[in-house]
């Protein structure tokens, strides 16, 4: 059984982007735009920030009150557009109710959505043709490849369909030749489709949702899920210790995909800049 190291394949992927950062003369600039005080956002953003530093690019942390008002937010987005410095915009989800993330989003220049989640950008990832593609999937998709999981015929399924996670791993396992099922909140029997998957990726946000009855034996299982559970420890969606006998592969909370979505926001931002340059 093979644990996939979330942390050793994002330190590997931070290593190769600060070498070729070394050869600019400008940094790739990063700004990060966080709104409120949620707790979980916070820990993301400062996480974020960080890991710019280390790879020597520039970070702009960018911390707005809750009762910003949507064209407030808009102005500052706008800002940062016509910024030269400035290569990839985030803004982190979610925001307060009384602004619409979808008009946020969208105000982001196609150029600067290092989150990928602009219809634009993922609009280039449905048509197999894609630019910048959302820091999760992308994520999983290296932790797939790292243990050489060739995913051509291959019968995946995804628990979750929101549009950060479950709809774009749809369309990068698609890309990659898999045959894929997404399950959801309306999903009938979702235990029925796992059972019979090559590879699961469970981004559901339920802790401990997949058992051991739900993976059939030999399954490759990518545990998207990071739960916060009373004692104040975090889980995955997976039951970890109940699958571990049974599965081929299986990547841990915390220390699997959590650290290669931030890598993969390192590549993207990358990505964004030589396309600027
Ligand atoms: N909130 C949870 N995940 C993400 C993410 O990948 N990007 C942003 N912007 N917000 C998030």
């Amino acid at each position: 059984m093979k644990i996939i190291d979330g942390r050793v394949l994002a330190e590997n992927l931070r290593k190769n982007i600060a070498n070729e950062v070394k050869q600019y003369s400008r940094p790739p600039g990063l700004a990060v735009i966080l709104v409120g005080d949620d707790e979980a956002s916070k820990v993301y953003v400062r996480n974020k920030s960080k890991a710019c530093v280390q790879v020597g690019f520039y970070s702009d942390q960018i911390h707005k009150s809750s009762n910003i008002t949507q064209e407030e937010l808009l102005s500052e987005v706008k800002r940062l557009n016509e910024n030269n410095n400035i290569d990839g915009i985030l803004v982190q989800l979610p925001l307060p109710a009384h602004i619409d993330a979808n008009v946020i989003i969208e105000s982001i220049i196609p150029e600067k959505d290092v989150d990928g989640f602009s219809s634009e950008n993922i609009g280039k990832l449905s048509l197999k043709k894609p630019f910048i593609s959302p820091c999760t999937p992308r994520g999983v998709m290296k932790m797939l490849a790292s243990i050489k999981c060739d995913l051509r015929g291959k019968d995946c399924v995804i628990i979750g369909a929101s549009n950060i996670v479950g709809r774009p791993m749809a369309m990068e396992l698609l890309n990659a030749g898999a045959t894929v099922q997404v399950c959801h909140k309306e999903t009938k029997d979702i235990k029925l489709k796992t059972k019979s998957a090559d590879v699961i990726v469970a981004a559901a946000g339920v802790a401990n949702l997949v058992n051991a009855d739900w993976i059939k034996e030999g399954a490759v299982i990518i545990d998207v899920g990071i739960n916060r559970l009373d004692d104040g420890s975090l889980t995955g969606d997976v039951d970890y210790e109940a699958v571990k006998g049974m599965v081929s592969a299986i990547s841990p909370v915390p220390g699997g995909v959590g650290p290669m979505t931030i890598a993969v926001l390192l590549e993207n931002t990358l990505t964004a800049y030589k396309a600027r340059l």
